[in-house]
Formats: structure tokens, C-alpha cells, sequence
């Protein structure tokens, strides 16, 4: 397995059609081995996809006993606070479709975001069953991925040390680059790279500036991202810079 350093664009008419795309692509990637782990996301991108998959037309294509269900990154605030990324997706389709024991929470109970950090890091090892991480046994089959409007990617935010960080698999933000502005956990590149499969989902015009310049390959954190499998943006005709529309 190889790493992709050049991404590959796929675009799609509107949202409807990269909710739909993006729902087959998962479909694909959880439909073989003993057990699937899915990395989710928050932001407003992949509500969509999250509200098909429990639709009675998508539901069916998913084995939910074998597959397992985290967030690359999350708002510290209860799971019940409208900010939550993971309370966002339990709303949307997991509450719905997955057994309670197969979905993953960052513990935004936990003292502050460096400690619910450390439990996710403890979780996310014992779920692949070791410390260190084997290109050739990516942690994820699928990792979902959005871009901010300053080149932000999961928490991790221009600028921050957090991009740099080799060790550790998650950690804590105590200040966000973008609103909401309320603290945050991020996963840390090395593991959400772990994937056979990392997914950005782009929509909406007001994202085309910002993508032409991430894709062009100027250095913001979403550019940062890597792969240990395929690395795809799937973006709809809105958001697609020119060259690619
Ligand atoms: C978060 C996200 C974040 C998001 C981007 C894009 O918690 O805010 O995980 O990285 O994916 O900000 O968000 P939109 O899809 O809302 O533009």
C-alpha cells in the first residue's frame, strides 16, 4: 500500500449527488473483513450522507453489527449540545442503525479536552490492538474528511503544533482558529492517515476559493492530510475549482 501524495477530484452535480456518491464509496469500504471502522465528521458537509444512510433505501447495505463508528475530531460539549459533532451523527443515523457498543464518543465529559485526548488515544489502540500504527493495517477502512474556510481540517487548525505532532493520537485544542470557538479534540494526522480510504467532502460556492488553493497545493492543513490508501475529494460542481468542474 502506497501513499498518495496527489489527490484524486471527483465532482459531483449538487449536494444530493456527493451525499449520494459519498454513502456508495462507504457502502464499498465496510463491505468486506470480521469488523469496519469508520471515522466520521462534523461541520455541515456531511449531514447529508448521514441522514441517507438511514433511510430504508441505504440502511440495508450496511453490515452495523461489524462495523464501528468514530469522530476524527469533536466540540467539547455534551454529546446533547447542537455543537456536538458525534451528537449530530447519533441524531442523524446512528441512534438509529448502530448498536450503542459499536459507536465511539470522544468523552467530552472528561476534566478538559487533554484528558478526553488521552481516553480516546487508550480506545483507539486497544480497538486496532497496538501502539503503533502499520501502513500495511490501516486502523480506518474509511475516513471522512471537511475543509474550513481557512484550510482547517478535523481540529487542526493553521498554524497550531497540533499539525506537527508525530506521537500522539489525539489531542487537545484549547482554542479553536474558527467558530464555534469553543475547545476542541482532534485526532493528529498520523492516525486519521491510517485509512484505506480518507474521504473530503466539499459543497457549496463558498468553499471554491478555498479548495483551489488547498488543491493547487499551497500549505494549509487539509493539504497536510495523507493518506496510507486513496486520498479522494469528492466536491460538487459549486465548490470545484475551474479546471476541475
Ligand atoms: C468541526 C469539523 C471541521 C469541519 C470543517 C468544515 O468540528 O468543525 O470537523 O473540521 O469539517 O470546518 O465544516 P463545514 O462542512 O461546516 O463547512
Amino acid at each position: 500500500m502506497t501513499s498518495t501524495l496527489s489527490p484524486h477530484i471527483i465532482t459531483v452535480a449538487d449536494p444530493a449527488a456527493l451525499a449520494e456518491a459519498a454513502a456508495q464509496r462507504l457502502v464499498h469500504r465496510v463491505a468486506r473483513g470480521d469488523r469496519a471502522a469508520v471515522c466520521l465528521t462534523g461541520g455541515s458537509s456531511p449531514q447529508r450522507l448521514y441522514r441517507l444512510l438511514a433511510t430504508a433505501q441505504w440502511r440495508g447495505k450496511i453490515p452495523w453489527p461489524r462495523v464501528h463508528w468514530f469522530m476524527g475530531d469533536d466540540r467539547f460539549v455534551p454529546q446533547s449540545d447542537p455543537l456536538s459533532n458525534m451528537g449530530a451523527a447519533r441524531h442523524a443515523f446512528l441512534d438509529q442503525t448502530a448498536p450503542p457498543q459499536n459507536i465511539h464518543p470522544i468523552a467530552t465529559d472528561a476534566g478538559d479536552p487533554d484528558e478526553a485526548a488521552r481516553l480516546y488515544a487508550d480506545e483507539l489502540r486497544k480497538f486496532y490492538g497496538s501502539d503503533r500504527l502499520d501502513p500495511a493495517r490501516p486502523l480506518f477502512d474509511l475516513v471522512l474528511m471537511g475543509l474550513g474556510g481557512d484550510g482547517h481540517t478535523a481540529s487542526l487548525f493553521p498554524h497550531a503544533p497540533a499539525l506537527d505532532e508525530q506521537e500522539r493520537w489525539a489531542v487537545g485544542v484549547a482554542k479553536a482558529g474558527m467558530e464555534p470557538y469553543v475547545p476542541r479534540v482532534t485526532l493528529t494526522f498520523p492516525v486519521l492517515g491510517s485509512t484505506r480510504e480518507m474521504l473530503f467532502l466539499v459543497d457549496g460556492a463558498d468553499k471554491r476559493a478555498i479548495l483551489s488553493r488547498v488543491l493547487s497545493g499551497e500549505d494549509f492543513p487539509a493539504r497536510r492530510a495523507h493518506s496510507d490508501g486513496e486520498l479522494i475529494w469528492l466536491v460538487d460542481r459549486a465548490a470545484a475549482p475551474e479546471a476541475t468542474r
